[in-house]
C-alpha cells in the first residue's frame, strides 16, 4: 500500500517519494520482534554475505546509518586532522560532515554538466601535498567516472572512498561501484533504493579494513556478542581504540535483507518509470533530460531534469507550479560551498562554475518503486501544460 504523501498534506497528488514496505516486510520484522537477540545477530550476518553475494565483494558491514560508513571507512584508512579529502561541491552534506567529523578537511570539487558526477579534472586541480583521499559520489545512481578515478588515486598514492548512498545496483562496465576503492558505503534512508529505515553498509576487499570497522561500530570491543557468549568469559574483551555506536539492529537487518531480495525488480521499475519520463519530456525546448550510458547501469535513484534559459519559466517558477498542481519535486543538493560550515572548514580552490549554474537548474521528478503511469503524466502534462 502506498502512503500518499510524506506530510499527509492532502492537497498532495504526487509524493516526491513513497517507501515501499510489503506486508512480508511487516510480517518479518513482526517474527524478528519474538528473538532474543534484538543485535548484533544473526539476520545482520544474512544480511551481509547476501551484499557481498550481490555486490561481489569479500566484506559487508552493517552499520547504523551510510555516514556511519563514511566516517568509519575514513577512520580505519587512518584519515585524521591536517588531511584533505577531495569530493564534488553536488553532494548531500553527509559526504562532508563524515569527513569533517575525523578532523580532516573536506576539499570541494566541481562536477560534469551531464551527469552532475564529480569532474575527473577538477579532481587533478585539487590534488595537494596534504590530499589523502578521493570520495566521489555515485550521483542519482549513474556511476561517476571510476576507472579514471581509480587510476588518479593509484598514481597519486591516494587513498580511494566511494560514497554509494544512491547506487544500490549501479555498475561501471559490469562491475558494481563501491568494489573499486578501499570502501564502498551505502544508504539504506527511506527515500533510497531499498530501505531498512535508518541503516547502511561498507563493502570492502580488505581483511583489515573490515576487522577495523566491525570493531568501531562496536564501542571498539575486539570481540563480538556471539564470540564473548559462545566461549570464555562474555565480559572478557579489550578495547584498543574508543569506538561508537554504530551498529544495525536485527529488526532494521531483517527488513534490509527481504528487501534486497527484490532490488533488481525495484531498480527495473525505477528504470521503466525513468524511460517512461524521458519518452514523455523529450525534444522540449530548454528541458534537458537525463542520459543513461549502455557501458554503465544505473540504479535510477533520482530523476533529474535541467532547466535552460530556453525553457518557458525559470527552475524555480517550475517547481511553485508542481507544487501548486499537487506535485512535490524538489532539488539534489545545494551545492556544499553554500553551507556555512563549508565556508569556514572546507576547502574552495575551484571556481566551481558547474555546480554554481546547476543548482539553478536542476529540479527532481517524483520518482518511487511504485509510481503509476497515471502520476508521471499528471507531472508531465504539468510541466508541458
Ligand atoms: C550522497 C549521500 N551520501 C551520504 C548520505 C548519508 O546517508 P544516511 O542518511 O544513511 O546517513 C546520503 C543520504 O541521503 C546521500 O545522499
Amino acid at each position: 500500500m502506498k502512503s500518499k504523501d510524506a506530510f499527509n498534506n492532502k492537497s498532495i497528488k504526487v509524493p516526491f517519494f513513497s517507501p515501499y514496505i510489503t506486508n512480508d516486510d511487516r510480517k518479518i520484522i513482526q517474527n524478528t520482534l519474538k528473538n532474543t537477540l534484538l543485535t548484533d545477530g544473526p539476520i545482520l550476518e544474512n544480511f551481509e554475505s547476501s551484499f557481498c553475494k550481490f555486490t561481489n565483494s569479500k566484506y559487508a558491514i552493517g552499520v547504523s546509518n551510510a555516514t556511519s560508513a563514511l566516517h568509519l571507512s575514513l577512520k580505519s584508512l587512518g584519515i585524521t586532522a591536517g588531511d584533505e579529502v577531495i569530493i564534488p561541491d553536488m553532494t548531500f552534506i553527509a559526504t562532508s560532515s563524515a569527513i569533517m567529523l575525523t578532523g580532516a578537511t573536506p576539499v570541494l570539487a566541481d562536477v560534469n554538466d551531464d551527469d552532475f558526477n564529480i569532474s575527473v579534472n577538477s579532481i587533478k586541480k585539487n590534488i595537494t601535498s596534504k590530499t589523502k583521499a578521493i570520495l566521489p559520489v555515485h550521483f542519482a545512481g549513474q556511476p561517476c567516472d571510476i576507472k579514471k578515478i581509480t587510476k588518479i588515486a593509484k598514481s597519486n598514492d591516494l587513498l580511494l572512498v566511494e560514497d554509494c548512498a544512491h547506487a544500490l545496483g549501479t555498475k561501471f562496465e559490469n562491475k558494481h561501484v563501491g568494489t573499486f576503492g578501499n570502501t564502498g558505503c551505502f544508504s539504506f534512508y527511506p527515500t533510497k533504493n531499498i530501505t531498512s529505515i535508518e541503516g547502511g553498509m561498507v563493502i570492502t576487499n580488505s581483511k583489515k579494513i573490515a576487522k577495523s570497522i566491525i570493531s568501531s561500530r562496536n564501542h571498539g570491543l575486539t570481540k563480538s556478542l556471539k564470540n564473548r557468549f559462545s566461549k570464555g568469559k562474555p565480559w572478557d574483551y579489550d578495547v584498543i581504540e574508543p569506538g561508537y555506536n554504530y551498529r544495525l539492529d536485527e529488526i532494521r537487518s531483517a527488513l534490509g535483507l527481504n528487501q534486497l531480495k527484490r532490488i533488481k525488480k525495484i531498480n527495473l521499475q525505477r528504470k521503466i518509470a525513468c524511460d517512461y519520463y524521458n519518452s514523455k519530456l523529450k525534444n522540449i525546448s530548454g528541458m534537458i533530460i537525463p542520459t543513461y550510458p549502455t557501458s554503465s547501469t544505473s540504479s535510477y535513484h533520482l530523476y533529474i531534469i535541467k532547466i535552460t534559459n530556453d525553457f518557458k519559466i525559470n527552475r524555480d517558477e517550475l517547481f511553485k507550479k508542481l507544487l501548486d498542481a499537487g506535485i512535490q519535486t524538489s532539488v539534489h543538493y545545494k551545492p556544499l560551498h553554500e553551507f556555512t560550515i563549508l565556508k569556514t572548514k572546507g576547502k574552495i580552490n575551484d571556481k566551481l562554475e558547474t555546480t554554481k549554474i546547476l543548482y539553478n537548474q536542476i529540479i527532481s521528478l517524483p520518482l518511487y518503486q511504485n509510481i503509476t503511469r497515471k502520476e508521471q503524466d499528471i507531472v508531465v502534462d504539468c510541466i508541458k501544460n
